[in-house]
């Protein structure tokens, strides 16, 4: 265990640019949202003062409405594309456009309570109050309780099977130039297909067109999810912010969080397939639930979202899942056709989902099929090292190596 915490901590040096920390050097060379949240979780096991830094400097790149970027671009660099040229952004430093999993107020708590930083905590939690405002605002206009991704990088989980059909009404007609660098530095096999990259650059070149501004964002996307992952994430982030708001907030806010949180635990109900046994995204411009089963309708686990009868039905399909893999949790169901145990979010396992579903399943008393998930995970990095992610029947490293989230999920499972 000892030269694995070594192994570990040595990535996340390697990675460290200056108080953020990149995902894997080459492949994504700037400060990225939910990686550098959660790979604090990893610095707060050995450097606490780097961790709050960590958070620290990607609130920089927040904008005046409150949005957190899902890229901060601190430095130039020719590895990545699109960069801020692209992005047409206004912000200093350079940021994309768009956001990510807002996982930000979970780890904020975590950090505090592991640091016991009161001065840095408060001065960071109206930050993060002003983002959870943002999803409100910006992406559930109409107070329906689900908020969208406009873009499904957004999601996180960029390339899924989820995305396939909402992203067929995107045109496939960017005016940026396509440059990919990602395929220079990994396998082509492993990346998602030129085709879904037109549309991801014809998004963007539609909402620089419009100048970033959300309510116009808002009325000319033409991919509105409503991403089960990113809503059950945002769920528990606001009940981790209610905590935080207890200590460092006023009663107004709380009452607002409060609030949120009830239209909220109403409408992730909508997303519940009970015949698949976990919960699906939503197309709110199809208006219906899309019948994709991935490992982001299971984080509602981590969202302690279900009751028990559900969580029972939620486990025990995770375990379906692992008769026809060696290692959960994949990506994608792997029975579903589209399975495709290298490619990006479409069959692959990642060390950070696994951490919260184990998470979950932990809440709900599944502790053995939690410890599973686990030891199957350190069995990845072991035999693979800290893979980017991981093909789910044999184990096989995929994408980025030396991946500083990786490295933070190795860490932090330690450290408990
Ligand atoms: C990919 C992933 C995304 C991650 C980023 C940096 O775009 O899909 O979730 O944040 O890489 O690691």
């Amino acid at each position: 265990m000892t030269g694995m915490i070594e192994a570990a901590q040595a990535v996340l040096r390697a990675n460290d640019k200056g108080g953020y920390t990149v995902p894997t050097a080459r492949l994504y060379p700037f400060q990225w949202n939910w990686d550098s949240a959660l790979v604090a979780l990893g610095w707060v096991t050995f450097d606490p003062e780097r961790a709050w830094r960590e958070l620290e400097r990607l609130l920089e790149g927040q904008w005046d409405d409150g949005m957190v970027p899902h890229i901060v671009f601190h430095v130039r660099s020719d590895d990545y594309f699109p960069g801020p040229d692209v992005w047409g952004t206004r912000h200093q430093p350079a940021t994309s456009g768009i956001s990510q999993p807002p996982v930000l107020a979970t780890v904020l708590r975590q950090l505090w309570e592991e640091t016991g930083d009161d001065n840095r905590a408060a001065t960071l939690f109206p930050r993060v109050l002003a983002w959870h405002r943002w999803w409100a605002a910006a992406r559930d206009p109409e107070g329906g309780g689900l908020v969208a991704i406009l873009h499904p990088w957004e999601s996180g989980m960029d390339n899924s099977p989820a995305w396939d059909a909402p992203l067929a009404r995107v045109p496939a007609t960017p005016t940026t130039p396509i440059r990919r660098r990602d395929t220079g530095h990994v396998d082509a096999a492993m990346r998602p297909h030129d085709e879904e990259y037109r549309r991801y650059i014809h998004l963007v070149d539609l909402f620089r067109g419009v100048g970033w501004q959300a309510s116009a964002m808002w009325r000319c996307a033409p991919l509105k999810v409503a991403d089960v992952a990113v809503n059950a994430i945002l769920y528990r982030a606001e009940q981790d912010l209610l905590v935080l708001a207890q200590r460092f907030g006023e009663a107004a806010e709380r009452a607002e969080i409060a609030e949120r949180l009830e239209r909220q635990r109403n409408a992730l109900d909508r997303l519940w397939n009970g015949e698949a046994g976990l919960y699906q995204s939503l197309d709110l411009l199809g208006g219906e639930r899309i019948p994709v089963c991935t490992s982001g309708g299971l984080l509602p686990l981590f969202a302690r979202h279900p009751g028990p009868t559900r969580a029972a039905r939620m486990a025990r399909e995770i375990e379906r899942w692992g008769q026809h893999v060696r290692y959960l949790v994949p990506s994608l169901c792997p029975s579903d056709p589209r399975f495709d145990p290298k490619r990006y979010w479409r069959g692959p396992v990642w060390a950070i989902i696994n951490r919260m579903i184990a998470q979950g399943l932990e809440h709900y008393g599944e502790a053995a099929l939690a410890a599973r998930i686990r030891e199957q995970t350190a069995e990845l990095m072991w035999q693979s090292g800290f893979s980017e992610y991981y093909d789910p029947t044999d184990g096989g490293a995929c994408g980025g190596s030396n991946f500083s989230w990786t490295a933070a999920m190795a860490l932090c499972w330690a450290a408990r």
